[in-house]
């Protein structure tokens, strides 16, 4: 495919990495800063050669480059966060033009297998009042936020699937646990990209399932391989919905 980066930071690179590796085009890098990538606002040429974008750029650019992409019928992959305010007009935006549109906050393919390995380790042991669950997460020491977001999304899996589990205790415990709170804890340290872990426990045995994050290629990967997911297709998805149809496809 011919795709067009926009958002050439960290992520834009990681992404140019993966698409060489997978034998895409790269038909243009558009950064808004000065002398980053070929250009600060993607050329008309760029729009025309183009079969899908993949932006990972900043909040505040999304909306005006969602504009750009459907007036030239271009499909798009966005994994900016931040821009949940502007999500309804660029909804409106996305099914008046008739162009494909994923966005979501992670695109990690690990992470999503991860949260539905979560899901039914919950619903597993749902019958087993024995066996007792707690979600542990372990982030690099520059992390502003706890517990991280992967961390919540888990967490809901659980709630979803253990029915003795009615809600989330994220404080520091100066008392015992009620048997209806899932812990979840949060460490930090060091440069740690993300080590997310289920602990389940019962005074027999425990079963860990443990996903750690190298390095912010799985969130790229999984941003290309929607690029593909998205060509031919139209409206607007979130990431779910492009992870639920490759999972169903590989049962
Ligand atoms: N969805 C996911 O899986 C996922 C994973 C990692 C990061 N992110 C998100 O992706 C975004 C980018 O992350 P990053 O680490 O690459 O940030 P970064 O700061 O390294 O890069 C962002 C780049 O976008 C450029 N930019 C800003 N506004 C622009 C616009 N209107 N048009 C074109 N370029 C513009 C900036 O100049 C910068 O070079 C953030 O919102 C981050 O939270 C999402």
């Amino acid at each position: 495919m011919k795709i067009l980066i926009v958002g050439y930071g960290r992520m834009g690179r990681e992404v140019e990495q993966v698409l060489v590796r997978r034998g895409h085009e790269i038909v243009g890098r558009v950064d808004e800063k000065p002398g980053v990538g070929d250009a600060p606002r993607p050329s008309p040429e760029m729009l025309k050669n183009a079969d899908a974008a993949i932006e990972f750029s900043l909040p505040e650019g999304v909306e005006g480059n969602a504009a750009v992409y459907a007036a030239a019928g271009l499909s798009a992959v966005v994994g900016t966060t931040g821009w949940k305010d502007a999500e309804p007009r660029v909804r409106a935006l996305v099914e008046k033009s008739g162009i494909g549109f994923v966005t979501g906050s992670n695109f990690s393919i690990g992470a999503h297998i991860f949260f539905a390995l979560v899901g039914e380790a919950a619903r597993l042991i749902d019958p087993f009042e024995d066996y007792d669950a707690l979600l542990m997460e372990i982030h690099h020491n520059q992390k502003k936020d706890s517990p991280s977001g992967t961390a919540l999304t888990a967490a809901e899996r659980v709630l979803a699937g253990l029915s003795r589990k009615k809600r989330i205790a994220t404080e520091r415990l100066d008392r015992r646990i009620a048997p209806d709170e899932l812990h979840v804890v949060s460490a930090r340290v060091g440069t740690v990209p993300g080590t997310h872990t289920l602990l389940v426990d019962s005074a027999a045995d425990s079963i860990e399932v443990v996903h750690t994050a190298r390095s912010r290629s799985g969130f790229a990967l999984g941003a290309v391989l929607a690029a593909e997911w998205i060509a031919g297709k139209k409206g607007f998805y979130d990431v779910r919905d492009f992870i639920a149809d490759k999972f169903s496809k590989g049962s």
